[in-house]
């Protein structure tokens, strides 16, 4: 190392330091506003029932999607010397993908998949707000866990049809188990996503739906105290209902961190020169923020776009049934590996089937999903109250289940100590961004696993 980055090094460990002692150590906890309204007009009162939900998608909506794909124009050729994801999805892989929507996918099979939990809606700050509820079979556990599971961008309730039987009947699923505990799974779909209704007003962000999915929780289902999981946007709505009510929680569970506290970052930085020095698990001894902002930069043109301009380009998706799947289909095959950028077919059926891909896009369609989907990134990045929230101390039990290929690079512990009380945290041998619908097992068993530490069973 040059003595200018010793320098270099030195000079900025001494002014971080000094941003983190003095922000640091007395944080008082952030206010945060306790009610919302985000329905048509004025406020009214919320219908608290809560009404059985079945899927049924009229046969109109169906028939048009796939005159739409019928129809779609393509308006380029594949480059002659690219035949990966490197440009974005290749054009081979989207006819491919395109044929397979317009002449065997079948929509009332998912349908039917996602039929197979009880689903319900009720309204909250105005909103429709819809839920899968899975309970475990009755008097077959010793105890049962409430567990609030949350998805992300860009997939929705879908992506734990494969995981919540594990959740909610483990010994029926898990080769030979004898666990005490089940859980009773309530998976919501995020406002603007799935069947929950989108926002009518600007700010609803990962606080607002924190406390809906609170209210969820408490006063509509009654659960005095439960156990929360997230990734992507769910886990920070996770970790937010962590910093918001704590005394609701047993423990946090995440697949992805969010941490964005200075301390974090002056130890990521210092960890780059020093890693053997910083980090006990050798797996960090090649640890880089010059790696991570490389593959930021390389991965982060989508959130750019969302987080300031959603609607200009939503209207595009929302209008070609391929441009949707090809948005979306491109960060299933990055963020699941990102060495599937370099395959041809971008790796998509490794680790999932057309059928499933297609239905994670099928529901952005069908629910004109993707403008609120993508409002989301906005009201987190243009809010920068929202963003120091989401930067103050979790003291719940947490745990981490890391999954090697997620996007961005993976952090070394003491790093993710910095923004949480990290209790349990697990460095999984394989699997991405879409834990739960890539590596159900694995998952399922971590959360299990957590669980059984923090709340204590007798
Ligand atoms: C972390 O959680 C444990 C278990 O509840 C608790 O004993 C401990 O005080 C917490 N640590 C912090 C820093 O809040």
């Amino acid at each position: 190392m040059k003595a200018i980055h010793i320098i270099a090094v030195g000079a900025l460990a001494i002014v971080v330091s000094y941003l983190y002692v003095y922000h640091g150590g007395s944080q008082e906890p952030m206010k945060f506003p306790t009610d919302g309204y985000f329905g048509p007009g004025k406020k009214t009162a919320d219908d608290t029932s809560i009404k059985p939900f079945k899927i049924n998608v009229p046969d109109e909506v169906l028939k048009d999607l796939k005159e739409r794909i019928k129809r779609t124009r393509i308006g380029h050729k594949q480059l002659e010397d690219v035949q990966d994801f490197t440009y974005g999805m290749n054009l081979k892989t989207v006819m491919d993908f395109k044929n397979y929507w317009e002449t065997k996918y079948d929509w009332r099979k998912a349908e039917a998949q996602l039929n197979y939990f009880p689903q319900y809606t009720t309204q909250i700050e105005g909103l429709k707000i819809h839920f899968i509820h899975a309970k475990p079979p009755a008097n077959k556990y010793k105890v049962v866990i409430p567990l609030l599971i949350v998805h992300g961008w860009p997939g929705n309730v879908y992506e734990f049809y494969k995981i919540i039987p594990y959740l909610s009947d483990p010994n029926n699923h898990f080769d030979g188990a004898e666990s005490d505990i089940a859980f009773e799974v309530i998976a919501p779909s995020i406002p603007g996503y799935g069947w929950s209704e989108a926002s009518q007003k600007s700010g609803f962000d990962q606080i607002a739906t924190a406390r809906i999915f609170r209210k969820l929780m408490n006063e509509r289902l009654g659960f005095k105290r439960f156990m929360v999981q997230g990734g992507d946007w769910g886990s920070l709505v996770v970790t937010n209902l962590g910093r918001m009510y704590p005394e609701f929680l047993y423990g946090v569970h995440v697949n992805m961190a969010f941490v964005m506290n200075a301390k974090a970052n002056f130890l990521s930085i210092l960890g780059s020169f020093f890693p053997t020095l910083m980090f006990k698990d050798k797996e960090f001894y090649d640890y880089s923020v010059k790696k991570m902002f490389l593959e930021i930069i390389k991965e982060s043109g989508y959130m750019h776009i969302q987080a300031t301009k959603p609607d200009t380009v939503g209207i595009g998706l929302n209008d070609s049934p391929i441009g949707l799947m090809t948005y979306i289909l491109e960060k299933f095959s990055t963020w699941t590996n990102p060495s599937f950028r370099n395959l041809a077919d971008g790796g998509l059926e490794k680790k999932f089937t057309k059928d499933e891909l297609l239905t994670i896009v099928t529901i952005y369609w069908i629910n004109g999903n993707i403008i609120p989907s993508q409002r989301y990134y906005r009201e987190y990045f243009a809010n920068l109250e929202a963003q120091e929230f989401a930067k103050q101390y979790l003291r719940v039990p947490t745990a981490l289940a890391s999954f090697p290929h997620d996007l961005g690079i993976r952090l070394p512990r003491e790093i993710v100590e910095t923004a949480m009380n990290i209790t349990h945290f697990t460095l999984m041998k394989d699997g991405g961004h879409f834990a739960a619908f890539e590596m159900p097992k694995q998952l399922a068993t971590d959360i299990i696993a957590f669980t059984t530490e923090t709340v204590r069973v007798v």
